[in-house]
């Protein structure tokens, strides 16, 4: 007996009449058959059962204290955290975890000695040791995995990590629980981007429950919050602003953890941040990945965006090493919720703190969101051109930057300082796909100036400066790479996100 779709295929096919294919400038295979898609939809299934019975035996997951049992998690899908908002009590620690430090920069060193391999010809250049297997690369000797952090370095990136999964899991089901259904299908999301939300809370507290086994007995807890949103456009565009830098912070320290191990672990729960990253981007009306590389950022920048937002956290949580930088706001930086981002007033985000997000209780005439228009339209989708892009190489940026010294993070508990070797601020360093641009800044005041976005790309092609993406203030032009982003640290006078498309 044959599939009744395959016969209904076959006979369309037969019938219906291709429609011409575009013409791809260049493109010299265009006339390759295709099958048409263009049936006319007169055969809809409007009945969705009996299925046909097919093989199957019984089984189901162990539980409990079954052999094969999976292990418990951490936390409940829904947080302990009931309480929000500020803290306004007095800490009784502060300051970040440190000892004696050996100095205030690190030295900048030749290549290691030993990289030196090159192969010009493909060939192997050293023995194979066993078939199909070429020499070479870490952890593959035969020794056992441990996955455990292997150093202070391991242990306080992981522990930064897992404060991030924490408000993750946190703040994705706060928004489900504060604002209602209506609230939702006014900002253009249904019940099952409701349940797709909720699916990526659940995500965190796996995420929780594995950092949580890396570290140990002293791995940090979940804390209280105090969130910037009042609207669910606000909430999805703290989303993606939030997990830009709990991604990105990953993709700064993932290559340099002393454990493979757990960097293997850490890589395949970030590929589902990045996910959540670029859901929440949809759900924002952005381009859903502007960019053809993610950046990498150093754990004090992703510390400093984030502490901010946790008001308190049980006493005996460890904290974290890790420096916080004054916040860097962008005074006009393009608000998403506009159809033209020129228009944008100053200080058109919600709050003061450097990841707030766009205020998206515009005037209606000037809004983006519920328009049915291409090009205009910001409303959630799969992806969306913006006619008129929110940023472009060259436009003035207007900036202004916390001093130092101001309490922030969980009981206000950590206070902000400026890299140990920073003088006076001279250019805005912009983080973006591979790149580290400077742009000179020009003071306007005191803590105060403006500078122009840069231009560069990274390949042809490819404009470095797109997405949601990172600034620094800093007082020298110190060059740096990806791989050695955080060199530029003991120089960074304030950070900020900017929002360039
Ligand atoms: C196996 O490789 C690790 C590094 O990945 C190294 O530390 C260890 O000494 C090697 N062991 C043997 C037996 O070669
Ligand atoms: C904090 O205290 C709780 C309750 O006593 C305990 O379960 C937890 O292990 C402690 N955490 C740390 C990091 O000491
Ligand atoms: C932070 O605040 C919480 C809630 O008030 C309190 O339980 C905790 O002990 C405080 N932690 C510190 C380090 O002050
Ligand atoms: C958002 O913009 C509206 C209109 O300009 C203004 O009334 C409101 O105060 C702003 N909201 C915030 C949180 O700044
Ligand atoms: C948007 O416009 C298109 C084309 O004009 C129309 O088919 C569609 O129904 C409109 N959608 C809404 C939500 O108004
Ligand atoms: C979307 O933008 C691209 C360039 O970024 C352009 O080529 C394309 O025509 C636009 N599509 C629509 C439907 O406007
Ligand atoms: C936004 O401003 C820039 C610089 O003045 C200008 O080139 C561009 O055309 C403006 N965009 C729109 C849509 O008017
Ligand atoms: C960012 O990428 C989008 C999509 O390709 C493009 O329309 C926009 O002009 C880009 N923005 C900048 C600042 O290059
Ligand atoms: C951006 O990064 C790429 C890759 O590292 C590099 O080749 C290029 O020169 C950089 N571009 C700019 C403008 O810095
Ligand atoms: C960072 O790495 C680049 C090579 O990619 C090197 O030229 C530069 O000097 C390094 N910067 C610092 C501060 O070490």
């Amino acid at each position: 007996m044959f599939p009744k779709s395959t016969i209904a295929v076959a006979l369309y096919a037969s019938l219906a009449v291709a429609a011409p294919a575009p013409q791809v400038p260049g493109y010299t295979d265009g006339d390759w058959p295709v099958s048409n898609s263009l049936e006319p939809l007169t055969d809809l299934a409007t009945s969705f059962g009996p299925d046909s019975q097919v093989s199957a035996q019984p089984t189901r997951a162990p539980t409990g204290t079954e052999s094969g049992a999976a292990p418990p998690r951490v936390s409940s899908d829904v947080t302990g955290a009931t309480s929000h908002g500020p803290y306004s009590g007095t800490a009784t620690t502060t300051g970040a975890v440190s000892n004696t430090p050996a100095g205030q920069t690190i030295p900048i060193l030749p290549p290691n000695p030993t990289a030196t391999y090159y192969n010009a010809d493909g060939t192997l250049l050293e023995q194979q040791p066993i078939p199909y297997t070429p020499a070479g690369g870490l952890g593959t000797n035969g020794t056992t995995p441990r996955y455990m952090v292997e150093s202070d370095f391991d242990f306080e990136s992981i522990a930064l990590g897992l404060y991030q999964e924490w408000i993750e899991l946190d703040l994705f089901n706060n928004g489900l629980a504060v604002f209602s259904e209506e609230d939702f299908i006014a900002a253009g999301l249904t019940a099952e981007d409701r349940s797709l939300i909720q699916f990526m809370a659940q995500q965190e507290s796996g995420h929780a429950t594995l950092l949580t086994n890396m570290l140990g007995e002293a791995a940090p807890v979940q804390c209280t919050y105090n969130y910037p949103f009042t609207t669910v456009r606000e909430f999805v565009d703290f989303n993606q602003r939030l997990t830009r830098y709990g991604e990105s912070g990953v993709w700064g320290f993932i290559n340099h953890l002393d454990s493979r191990e757990v960097g293997q672990l850490l890589a395949q729960s970030i590929a589902t941040e990045a996910r959540q990253q670029m859901i929440f981007r949809q759900m924002s009306g952005l381009h859903p990945m502007p960019v053809w590389f993610e950046t990498g950022i150093p754990q004090s920048w992703a510390w400093s965006l984030l502490a901010p937002y946790i008001s308190s956290c049980p006493a005996n949580c460890t904290r974290l090493a890790w420096q916080n930088f004054p916040a860097l706001t962008i005074v006009n930086n393009p608000n998403i919720n506009r159809f033209s981002a020129n228009d944008t007033k100053d200080y058109e985000q919600v709050g003061q703190r450097a990841s707030d997000p766009s205020n998206s209780t515009i005037p209606q005439d000037e809004s983006c969101v519920n328009l049915n228009s291409t090009g205009y339209s910001c409303g959630p989708a799969i992806a969306r051109n913006r006619s008129e892009p929110l940023s472009f190489p060259g436009k003035a940026i207007h900036l202004t930057w916390d001093a130092p010294g101001e309490p922030v993070g969980p009981n206000n508990s950590y206070t902000t300082s400026i890299g140990g070797v920073a003088g006076a601020p001279q250019y805005v360093g912009w983080a973006s796909q591979l790149n580290f641009t400077y742009t000179p800044l020009e003071m306007t005041g005191e803590r105060e100036g403006w500078t122009y976005q840069p231009a560069g790309e990274v390949y042809e092609g490819d404009p470095a400066v797109n997405g949601t993406m990172f600034v620094v203030l800093t007082d020298e032009e110190l060059y740096v790479t990806p791989f050695n982003l955080s060199m530029v640290n003991p120089h960074v006078i304030a950070l900020g996100i900017y929002q360039a498309g």
